[in-house]
This record gives C-alpha cells, structure tokens and sequence, in this order.
C-alpha cells in the first residue's frame, strides 16, 4: 500500500488508501449498526477508477498490448476516462475517451483537461449501434495503429484491480471485522472483485448489489433473463448488457433505488457531513441504510462513494437541473408564484459602489438583464444598471474602473413581488422584456426567456 505522508515519485503513488469514515450515528436514528463510507472518490482523478485504470495499463504493457508511445482508447461514463488519463499522462501515452452525451459538462471538460482527445456520442442508441459509445471506442482502436482498448467492461484486470486493491485495503481498515458490503454496478469490477475478496476471506460476508430502475442488472441477477432497458439519470452504474466484468454468483441480494432518492441522499450527505459524493455514491448510501436499519447494533456496513460530486455541480448539485428534469416536486400552476419561475442565476445583483468596468463583466459573463442595482446588500433598489450608457463611456474612453454603477443607471422596471401569483410575470413579461422580482429584499431580474424555460417545471395538470 502507498505511504501518502511520505513524497510520491509521481501522482501514481497517490491512488488508493483512501480514508474510511463512519457515518454519524445520528444519520438514521433508525440504524443501529456501524456504517462506513469508503470515501474512493479522493483518488487523484476523483474516483475509484484510477486503480482499474493503473492496473489495467501495468497489465498490458506487461502482455505488450501497450508500447511507448502508444495510445489508450477507452469507452468511459467518465471516470475510468479520467483514471486512464491520468495514468497516461504520467507514463507518456496519448488518449482517446468515448463518452455517451449524457454524462455532466464537468466530466467531459475534466477529460480534456487531462489532456484526452474526448469523442462524445449519443446516449439514446441501441447497443448494437455502430454509434453506441463501446463500438464507437472499439472502432477507433482498430483503426490507430499502436492503440489498445482495455475494455473495461469486459476485461479481467477491471475485477483484480478490486481484488488485488480496494477490496485488501478496506479489509485492512476494517480489521477483518465485515458483516455487509453494498455496492453498485456498471462494469461490475468493484462489486465482483471486492466481493470475491471478502467471501474468500469470510464466506459470511454479505455481498448485495444495487442498480437504477431501467438497468437489466438486478432483473438479471433475480431471473436469470435479460429485461427491456430503459432511461434513467445517475452516472456509472446499471447497464443495458450482461457485462463480462460482472459476476452476479457472489451477489446475495440486490436494491434497486430511483433516480429522486439517489441524488437526494448525496445532497443530504454532503450538507450534512461534508462527504460530498457524486450520485452513485447516495445511490449506495439510499441502499446501505435500507439494510443498516434492518441489522443488530454489532454489524457493520461498508459501502463506496465511487466518485466526487465536484463532477456533477451542474446536475445532481444544481436545483436548476433537478427542477427541470422533474427530480424536485413540482408546483401545481394553481400554487406556483413568481419564485418558482426564477433560476440560480439570476441571483445577481450590482450594488451602488461596484465599479463601471465590474458592471461591464457581471452583464457579460452572468447572462442576465438587466441587471439590477441595490444600495448595498438588502438594501433599497436604485435601478438597473444601463448597459448602452456603460458602451457608449467605453467608447468615449472614459476610466471605467474611476466610475460607479450609480453613475451608469437606468429606473428599474415592472417589480413583482416572489411570492405573486405566476401569472402576474406573464401578464407584465406581455408588455416588456424583463421584470425584476423582489426575493425579501433583494432585487433579481426575470426574463421571458427564464419564463419560457420555467414553465416545464409547473405541473400544469394541478
Ligand atoms: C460514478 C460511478 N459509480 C459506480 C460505478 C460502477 O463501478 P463498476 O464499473 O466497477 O461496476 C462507476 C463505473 O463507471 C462509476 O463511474
């Protein structure tokens, strides 16, 4: 195992031993048992995939499927992606990701970042597809010269990364004391290659699966038939084949948790704990507690936090995205007021002292007009900052940094109360562009467009 207080020869060094922290006792007052998180996601990629990505490049390069100045071309949801690009920008490979469009901006940025070529694909597909994200991967590989293609999903090295890795490593942690370990699947290589693991230490392990509604996984593990997939939102896990790196005989039991409760448990968590995992992470959480509830006060759980829910601040962490993807309950039109209609970015506001040039900055970069002005925080609304006026100083070539909002305004228009009936920002976004609404005491702007984009999050059936 690595020594992180020591200095690592690269950032290699620093995958795995991850911390293990107990939930608080006052989590669940319904659980009387121990419930330990793994906290995977501090890996240095941000997730447990950096030990099948280390693993499964020393095991080619040791096969000679991977040479010096070859190049790695994966299929990833993400972070087995992030995993490899790490590892190959550490050891001076090129790489290629393929991930399905569904998965969040930060990820796909976060690839880049790490210096990957990233081909992004549609996740809508059939698998048989030639434009499904594993044939698209497969492809690509074929046809460079040098590539390899580890193949996650179906690759050996996937489930030993787990065996030879995690699953001994917790186990240390533990000191042999398991009685449950609760994990999800998307290739299947932690729940396999930990759980094989844990049943030849203690053959009384429990090992039990957890799985999306819409993945064939848990059908599959209860009938031993493949199910009609279907569409579900969390990151990473569930799957819409049997894949070959997942061994569904260690499993005893499997949860199948929706999409609302997972991304409520990692929000939950992260408030309430500062462990702050992405969604697959409050998947498990939604399952260990389920089962926690119904064990003895001497048992003891174990479940993973895959990866960081730094990767998701535009989904599960955005109450934007869980409202207009209908994760957070809607209002009934007959109920809905002025606040309902607002997004988070339109909590922007300028206050009477800011500078011209700061002015200038906030209306281009925050999307939003206009933009109101305050005299100081909560305090009385002066008006709207006036963007033509602000040009025009520009191209005067006035100082605008030697200039204050106050000196570059406009009279504020139509203000609605939050807490008005809806229909008053439609009835006042009929004879202008934008309105500002009162939020207690601080002005924020509404315009049609927000309008128009709100109006999906009202159940207009109520
Ligand atoms: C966020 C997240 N959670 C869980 C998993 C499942 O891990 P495994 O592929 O080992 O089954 C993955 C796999 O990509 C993942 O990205």
């Amino acid at each position: 195992m690595n020594d992180k207080t020591q200095i690592c020869d690269t950032i290699l060094d620093a995958i795995g031993n991850t911390p293990l922290v107990r939930l608080p006792k006052d989590f669940d007052p319904e659980v009387k048992c121990e419930v330990l998180l793994k906290v995977d996601y501090l890996n240095p990629g941000g997730s447990m995939k950096d030990r099948i990505a280390l693993h499964m490049v020393h095991a080619a390069e040791k096969k000679g499927l991977l040479k010096p100045g070859g190049r790695i071309v994966e299929c990833s949801s993400g972070n087995t992606g992030a995993g490899l690009c790490v590892v190959a920008a550490a050891l001076g490979y090129d790489i290629t990701v393929v991930i399905p469009d569904k998965m969040s901006s930060e990820k796909i940025a976060a690839l880049r970042a790490l210096g990957a070529d990233v081909v992004v694909t549609p996740c809508n597909v059939d698998i048989e597809s030639p434009m499904h994200y594993t044939k698209v991967a497969g492809r690509i590989a074929s046809e460079i010269e040098g590539a390899w293609w580890p193949d996650q999903y179906h690759n050996r090295d996937n489930t030993d990364a787990h065996y030879y890795s995690t699953a001994p490593e917790l186990w240390e942690q533990c000191g042999a004391k398991l009685d449950v370990f609760v994990a999800g699947a998307g290739t299947g290589g932690t729940l396999s290659g930990m759980g094989r693991f844990f049943k030849e230490q203690n053959p009384n392990v429990k090992i039990i699966g957890v799985d999306p509604p819409g993945s064939i996984l848990a059908h599959y593990w209860e009938h031993q038939e493949i199910c009609d997939s279907g569409p579900y939102a969390v990151e990473g896990v569930g799957e819409e084949e049997v894949p070959g790196a997942w061994d569904p005989h260690i499993i005893d039991s499997y949860e199948v948790v929706p999409d609302i409760e997972s991304f409520a448990m990692a929000r939950r968590l992260a408030a309430e704990t500062g462990i702050f995992p992405g969604g697959s992470g409050g998947m498990n959480l939604v399952a260990a507690l389920k089962i926690a509830r119904t064990l003895p006060a001497d048992a003891r759980l174990v479940t993973i936090l895959p990866d960081y829910g730094k990767a998701y601040l535009s989904k599960v962490y955005s109450e934007d995205w869980l409202r207009d993807f209908g994760y957070l309950p809607k209002v009934g039109i007959n109920n809905a007021t002025v606040i309902d209609l607002m997004r988070e970015k339109n909590k922007a506001v300028l206050f009477s002292i800011d500078n011209v040039s700061w002015a200038v900055r906030q209306a281009g970069e925050r999307g939003v007009r206009p933009l109101p002005v305050q005299d100081g925080l909560g305090g009385e609304l002066l008006g709207v900052f006036h963007e033509d006026r602000a040009l025009a100083l520009l191209a005067e070539g006035k100082d605008l940094d030697a200039m204050s909002v106050a000196d570059c305004m406009a009279p504020a228009p139509t203000v609605l109360d939050a807490h008005a009936p809806w229909q008053e920002a439609v009835e006042a976004l009929k004879h202008c562009e934008a309105v500002l609404v009162d939020v207690r005491g601080e002005y924020l702007s509404l315009d049609r467009r927000d309008l128009l984009q709100a109006l999906k999050r009202l159940d207009h059936s109520a």
